[in-house]
């Protein structure tokens, strides 16, 4: 019997006021996802509880409970005011994943003000395109990446306070700003900004085909879907211990890796240390980890460890695990059950969708390689590229299309109407990847739409990867497509045809990477350049990134009619 029945019967009725009931939204309490993730918590008596363990890379370890991270992100709010930030500026996010990082995202939205999160990992170039976007009024950064800061803040006149929270008796320049979460007074009563549902509260910046990176603005009412879907589908209860594997500069390490457990009352943990399968495992034994959420990157990273390296270690408190990003293998889940004794569900959702949209959710049966049915309260369906009309053939691929209004949904690309209202056809969202459903609900993805590259989880434009490289002054036009890897699902391969007088040579390539090098983010660069005569282009010379991307995969090519060389 299909599993259809029960789960869509037991549904039906969905409402998201459940949600708001059980935050009590829009009650008498102020909304503010500030203070839903800590005042609120700490009124339930759950104060004393830890609401984040904290591990660095030299092994140091930090706790605080619900009543710091309170008094904390309210003196982080505090300060904000106290220098002159006002409701609505948007302030940056540009550090390590150390405690001060989360705090203070807290106390962004206390104030009142837009957070927005970027991977320490950015380069200058990286970081100048999204704060000068984002006309962003002040970043919070560390000793460690304020130099790239102070390169580009002459060209940022808007960017008037750069706050260094670990400054001790680091020499400020100019517009900088010293604040110690640690050692700045305990702030007992801070009066949180009472924002409306349409408030802004997060600028996610995420990448396109074309142009710049867009962000991605979310309102304060997203807390009712990240609220109800971190309980329902990471099903988190009150003595978890959930650890989420993902950076804050991404959309799932603030959803779920601030937001979601902390409105819920949980006790999270956090490793701000790179990758080895024996430091994660340990890791989770250590904190007794319950509930676990990665990404297939990682797990496939696992998988090449093996089973034994599990076997090394205690992982019998692990009772649900979850992965988000990139397409779940079958084989992961396979493994995964080998491994832990539990599968890995899959979640599907987009820095867009601000919550988790298509999931494998709790008691529904598993069916490796698919990403289960649309979560309770999100109409989702396939359409046809054509007319944008929902396929109803089981199994016939289409556009994943999500029905507008859900609580998390973005509800604009900051300065960008044209791009954001393109995404939406004949009453849908259009998520821009292909899957297919099956006649019980399930969702099978099949791929993405567009020519972005998702390497390890990360969405990659083609675009920032080709005006780098068109920049130098051997390359005369550029194609960036991903290429398969084991591990990433995707690497970005470059392919470049040079200018007159230039010959390709190994030195040219890598004065080329070298070139790029500082302009684009880690995850962005290339991992190979291929010299090519010219690039194959449509007769109104757009590149045809789909050719090159088929070839690299050993897919077919396709329809190639509007090809110029016809
Ligand atoms: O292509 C899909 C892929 O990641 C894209 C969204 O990326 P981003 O906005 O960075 O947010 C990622 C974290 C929420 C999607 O359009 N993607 C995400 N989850 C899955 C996935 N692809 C396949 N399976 C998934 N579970």
């Amino acid at each position: 019997m299909s599993n259809m029945g029960s789960y869509e019967e037991k549904y039906k009725d969905f409402d998201w006021k459940i949600s708001e009931a059980e935050l009590s939204f829009g009650k008498n309490d102020p909304i503010n996802i500030g203070y839903f993730c800590s005042d609120r918590i700490c009124e339930q008596g759950l104060g004393k509880k830890l609401a984040l363990i904290w591990e660095g890379f030299t092994g140091e370890v930090k706790k605080y409970t619900y009543d710091d991270i309170r008094f904390h992100s309210n003196a982080f709010a505090q300060f904000f005011r106290e220098i002159g930030l006002k409701p609505q500026d948007r302030i940056c996010l540009f550090m390590d994943r150390i405690p001060e990082l989360y705090i203070s995202f807290l106390g962004i939205l206390k104030m009142g003000g837009i957070a927005q999160p970027l991977f320490s990992a950015f380069g200058e170039e990286a970081l100048f395109t999204r704060l000068d976007d984002a006309k962003t009024k002040a970043i919070l950064t560390t000793k460690k990446h304020v130099g790239k800061v102070r390169r580009i803040r002459e060209t940022l006149p808007e960017l008037t306070k750069i706050i260094v929270v670990d400054a001790d008796d680091f020499k400020l320049q100019e517009r900088e700003f010293a604040f110690s979460m640690e050692k700045a007074p305990r702030v007992e009563k801070f009066d949180v900004f009472q924002a409306e549902r349409e408030t802004p509260s997060v600028l996610h910046y995420t990448s396109g085909t074309t142009g710049k990176p867009k962000g991605a603005l979310h309102v304060h009412s997203s807390i009712i879907a990240q609220y109800l879907t971190t309980k329902w589908v990471l099903d988190l209860k009150p003595d978890d211990i959930y650890w989420c594997t993902a950076d804050p500069g991404w959309v799932t390490g603030t959803s779920y890796g601030i937001i979601g457990p902390w409105s819920n009352g949980v006790t999270q943990v956090v490793l701000d240390s790179g990758f080895s399968a024996d430091k994660w495992y340990a890791f989770a034994e250590k904190y007794k980890v319950t509930v676990w959420y990665s990404a297939p990157t990682a797990i496939r990273l696992l998988m090449k460890e093996g089973i034994e390296a599990v076997k090394r270690h205690d992982l019998s408190s692990l009772r649900y695990l979850l992965s988000v990003g990139e397409p779940l293998n079958a084989e992961a889940v396979v493994w995964s059950q080998k491994a832990f004794g539990k599968p890995f569900h899959d979640t599907y959702w987009q820095t867009e969708t601000g919550s988790i949209v298509i999931t494998n959710f709790l008691g529904m049966e598993i069916r490796p390689g698919s990403m289960g049915k649309a979560f309770p309260g999100i109409v989702a369906t396939v359409v046809d590229p054509k007319n944008f009309e929902p396929i109803t053939t089981p199994g016939s691929v289409g556009l994943i299309a999500l029905k507008p209004g859900w609580p998390s949904m973005f509800r604009a690309y900051w300065n960008n109407k044209e791009i954001y209202d393109n995404k939406f056809k004949n009453g849908w969202y259009i998520c821009g990847d292909r899957s297919s459903i099956d006649k019980d609900g399930y969702f099978w993805f099949v791929g993405r739409d567009d020519d972005v590259i998702n390497t390890a989880g990360h969405l990659v434009g083609p675009f920032e990867i080709e005006s780098a490289l068109i920049e130098h002054k051997a390359v005369a036009e550029a194609a960036a497509v991903g290429k398969p890897d084991p591990i990433n699902m995707e690497v970005v391969k470059a392919f470049v045809a040079l200018k007159k007088g230039f010959e390709p040579s190994d030195d040219l390539e890598l004065d080329i990477m070298n070139f790029i090098r500082k302009k684009l983010s880690p995850l962005a660069m290339p991992q190979e350049i291929a010299f090519v005569q010219s690039l194959p282009k449509t007769r109104s010379g757009k590149i045809m990134r789909r050719m090159l991307r088929a070839q690299e995969w050993g897919e077919p090519i396709g329809d190639t009619s509007t090809l110029e060389n016809d």
